[in-house]
């Protein structure tokens, strides 16, 4: 009777063991798959490719979205599958690499991977025209009235040398116009991002050749999603 009683207790307890081990090791194998899940993953384009032609040809957006923005995430997720990144977000990254030589490369193919999402999404086929509500009230206030404020964005995207990013930004209050040089991007400078233009050669040289400005132009009046940006504002300034 008493090997019996002896039986169970030792039953009992490989039970709770092994059901704690079980646990553990689930444990520990969702916490692997957290920490080895890729930063990003390629979000899907919102429009078909061809529907922000004539102003971008489906031509551009198949080397654009189908070539070089999976080449900056299939390249930021193997440099930040290293250890020190490991469970870290985009910000965090960002933060950890910003001014340091040595991680140039991860700072800039990190930011493109980011960049090029926010871009693609804010274009849309019924883009450009005038942003309504509170982001046209914003705008209105802040540079004086839409038109000065694409005749600023114009110049910065002029005065911008070699490749980058042409952004309207909210900082703290206060929307601003700047420009950010390869893959550098606003959250390595506390900027809220609103809204951007893609000015790196490969986003229009197929459709404007030398012609950037032109680009840049034909993006605000007929491609800027400004719900979009009305969106981020919001989010940013509730
Ligand atoms: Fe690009």
């Amino acid at each position: 009777m008493r090997k019996k009683q002896n039986d169970n207790v030792y039953h009992r307890n490989m039970s709770g063991l092994l059901l704690g081990a079980c646990l553990a090791l689930l444990m520990l194998n969702s916490c692997d798959t957290a920490v080895n899940t890729p930063l990003f993953t390629v979000e899907p384009l919102p429009y078909a490719e061809t529907a922000l032609e004539p102003y971008m040809s489906a031509e551009t957006l198949q080397y654009h979205y189908g070539k070089h923005y999976p080449g900056y995430v299939e390249a930021a997720n193997r440099l930040t599958g290293q250890n020190r990144f490991k469970g870290k977000s985009f910000e965090e990254v960002i933060a950890q690499t910003k001014g340091r030589p040595d991680d140039a490369n991860i700072f800039n193919q990190v930011g493109q991977a980011w960049n090029h999402a926010f871009f693609f999404q804010a274009l849309s086929p019924q883009g450009g025209g005038l942003p309504q509500g509170r982001l046209a009230q914003k705008i209105d206030h802040d540079f004086g009235s839409f038109n000065k404020f694409k005749s600023k964005f114009v110049a910065v995207a002029k005065e911008l040398f070699g490749s980058g990013w042409v952004w309207l930004v909210l900082d703290e209050e206060h929307l601003k116009i700047v420009s950010t040089a390869n893959g550098d991007t606003p959250a390595a400078h506390g900027l809220k991002p609103l809204f951007v233009v893609d000015v790196w050669e490969h986003a229009f040289y197929l459709d404007y050749q030398n012609q950037r400005i032109d680009y840049v132009k034909a993006v605000l009046d007929h491609l800027a999603n400004w719900d979009f940006a009305a969106l981020q504002l919001a989010q940013h300034l509730p």
